[in-house]
């Protein structure tokens, strides 16, 4: 068992519309840029068509929201693969899918930009890890902070609460040690066993990482393009 990812540049590549459903279509027309959108849900379409089989137009994707029951937002799943999880995180330049029948995943994408901001430790982390980010050199603090958020993202995706749980209750691994969850400090239920990996993206102004519900040790393959 092991978990797949796919990880790309965002690319404006009409073909890829294709592969989108109508209601995706529809989100992708509602955005002043809709391209990064467009790569990641085709990204998960291919993904999940070559691990499966089925033509990536026909799989059909529901979602589930954790906190309040709905399916009108929240974690998406495939419809008909009980057994199958998938998660997708992009931004602006990189979009990354995961599938995986080990457990719920979660996958999780950041620019370092979007780790540089005042406040990142108060908003972001518990004690202990602003204590190891304060050991980190001037020019490698975006890349570790991105880090630390990938992985806490990624477990708040896979636990399907997203950003519901205050990340800082969240307590990740220090940056160059290997990714884990430390601690779950948060009032909501905890998850469990929890696996965590760093996904290399083979870019210098990106971090990812990506967690999955279960006690068996991540082996993760990782697709570019
Ligand atoms: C999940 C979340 C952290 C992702 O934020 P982000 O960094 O902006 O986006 P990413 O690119 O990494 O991931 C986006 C994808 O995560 C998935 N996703 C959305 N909610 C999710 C959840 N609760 N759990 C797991 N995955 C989720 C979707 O596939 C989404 O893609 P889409 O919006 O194009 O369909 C954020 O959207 C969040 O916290 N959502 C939960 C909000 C919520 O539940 N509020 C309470 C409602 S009752």
């Amino acid at each position: 068992m092991s978990v797949v990812i796919r990880a790309t540049e965002v690319v404006d590549d009409p073909r890829l519309l294709d592969l989108l459903d109508a209601a995706e279509r529809e989100r992708a027309d509602r955005r002043s840029d809709p391209t990064p959108f467009i790569t990641a849900h085709a990204l998960l379409r291919r993904l999940v068509s070559d691990e499966t089989g089925v033509d990536p137009r026909s799989i059909a994707f529901e979602k589930r929201c954790a906190t309040c029951g709905t399916d009108r937002h929240g974690k998406p799943h495939v419809v008909g693969m009980r057994d199958v999880h998938v998660s997708v995180s992009y931004g602006q330049h990189v979009a990354v899918a995961a599938i995986t029948t080990m457990g719920e995943v979660g996958v999780d994408v950041e620019d370092l930009e979007s780790a540089d901001f005042d406040g990142f430790n108060s908003v972001t982390l518990d004690p202990s890890e602003a204590a190891h980010l304060a050991r980190v050199d001037a020019d490698g603090l975006l890349a570790a902070r991105a880090l630390t958020w990938a992985r806490k993202e990624a477990i708040l995706k896979a636990t399907g609460h997203g950003l519901v749980v205050d990340p800082s209750q969240v307590v990740v691994s220090a940056p160059d040690a290997p990714a884990a969850l430390v601690e779950w400090k948060a009032m909501q239920h905890p998850p469990g066993p929890t696996q965590v990996a760093d996904v290399d993206v083979d870019r210098a102004d990106h971090r990812a990482a990506v967690a999955v519900l279960t006690s068996h040790p991540l082996k993760v393959r990782l697709h570019q393009g």
